[in-house]
């Protein structure tokens, strides 16, 4: 596929996440020019990139920053630490392919910032925009490199020479790429009887705003989408893709027979050790049972996850058809109160919990078939 030369700007909007929570990657600013002029002024940094000359002024960084505005043919984000700019991650046209650069200042290396970024920043543009094929070329005497993008799914495929500037140099390279397809292979899966769960991407907004379009559901938990539209589409996908898995994980439940799309279920880290379970019908898929066989495969990942003790669900006091659910789970009662849906006013609701001991001794059900649930 050729390269996506159109990036939406409002991707990074927001932050996206990592799994460590003081490392995020977040859009770039003007402001950023003296702590990139400070860290790329390394030469310790600088000799490991083509195109950064030595020696780099507040000047060559403002300079980049501006030329970046209005500039859709790339996407870039800043790493950020504890708040503080540490590196920057991008993604560029380079010979007919996108190439992912990247580096990091060095009072941050080696301390697996990078594989965090890189790893979230290649997660988030495969499943938020269309790209096919993400290549990377590092030095040959640059091996923490290398590492780096063996750990983010890239596989070497060959050999070239190219130029750095700091360096005065030509300079061997190793290229990596990753392709969409074995990207996709990385993701959670759930698999039950009838059901395939798999976290949602772009390529999925367009129908899942279809499926939402009648607003049948009904079940009004904290992180149901209040979809119906496409940007509200894209944006359940930009928020799957940017909370950090697995302490967040948004699936969409597809029918094993036909592919079709029937709905959503995940979670939301809560309080410590406690997630949000959310969950959501399409209204022509109601009454087989099938929220049931999701929800239950939910449970039985969010308890897999590391540190999960409890899982808390509300749904509206009317909504019989999510009790029923909800308690086929094992959930137990625990109040109610007004809730307020992504939409609307605030509507009576009903909170119920399950804690992991009552899960173990509850669970009837056959286990379903669980694909990596890592960072
Ligand atoms: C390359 C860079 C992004 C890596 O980020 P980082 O946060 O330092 O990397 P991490 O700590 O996450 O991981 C480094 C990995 O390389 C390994 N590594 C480090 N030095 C190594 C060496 N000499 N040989 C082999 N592996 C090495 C580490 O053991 C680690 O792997 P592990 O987690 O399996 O043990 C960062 O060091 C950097 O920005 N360097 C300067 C600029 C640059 O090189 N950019 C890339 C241009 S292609």
């Amino acid at each position: 596929m050729s390269p996506t030369p159109d990036f939406d700007e409002s991707l990074f909007a927001e932050d996206c996440m990592t799994a460590e929570p003081s490392v995020r990657l977040r859009r770039l600013t003007p402001a950023d020019a003296p702590a990139i002029a400070g860290l790329l002024g390394d030469i310790a940094v600088s000799r490991n990139l083509g195109r950064v000359p030595h020696p780099y002024t507040l000047a060559d960084a403002e300079a980049w920053l501006a030329g970046l505005v209005a500039d859709r043919s790339g996407l870039r984000a800043a790493i950020s630490v504890d708040g503080a700019l540490a590196g920057v991650v991008s993604l560029t046209p380079a010979a007919g392919a996108l190439g992912l650069g990247y580096w990091l200042g060095a009072p941050y290396s080696g301390r697996g910032i990078g594989t965090l970024a890189i790893r979230s920043f290649v997660d988030f543009a495969f499943a938020t925009t269309r790209i096919g094929v993400v290549e990377a070329a590092h030095m040959v005497d640059n091996p923490a490199s290398g590492r780096v993008l063996a750990k983010a799914g890239f596989r070497p495929y060959g050999a070239m020479r190219a130029r750095s500037l700091a360096r005065r140099e030509t300079v061997e390279h190793v290229t990596c790429r990753l392709r969409r397809a074995d990207w996709a292979e990385t993701l959670p899966i759930i698999e039950t009887d009838r059901l395939t769960l798999r976290t949602p991407t772009m390529a999925d907004a367009e129908e899942t705003a279809r499926l939402a379009a009648d607003r049948p559901i009904g079940l009004s938990t904290a992180q149901t989408p209040a979809l119906g539209a496409l940007d509200e589409a894209r944006g359940f996908v930009l928020r799957a893709a940017r909370d950090p898995r697995p302490a967040n994980l948004r699936l969409l439940m597809r029918l094993k027979e036909s592919g079709a799309l029937v709905g959503t279920v995940g979670w939301r880290a809560g309080e410590a050790g406690v997630v949000d379970l959310g969950f959501w019908l399409g209204v022509d898929h109601r009454g087989r049972g099938l929220m049931t066989e999701a929800a239950r495969a939910a449970l039985e990942a969010a308890f897999q996850t590391g540190g999960v003790r409890a899982v808390r669900t509300t749904c509206r006091a009317a909504d019989w058809a999510s009790r029923q659910v909800i308690i086929r789970c094992g959930f137990q009662w625990e109040g109610s109160g007004l809730v307020r849906p992504a939409t609307g006013g605030p509507v009576a609701a009903d909170r119920f919990r399950l804690d992991r001991e009552t899960f173990q001794s509850f669970r009837e059900w056959t286990p379903a078939a669980f694909r990596a649930f890592g960072g």
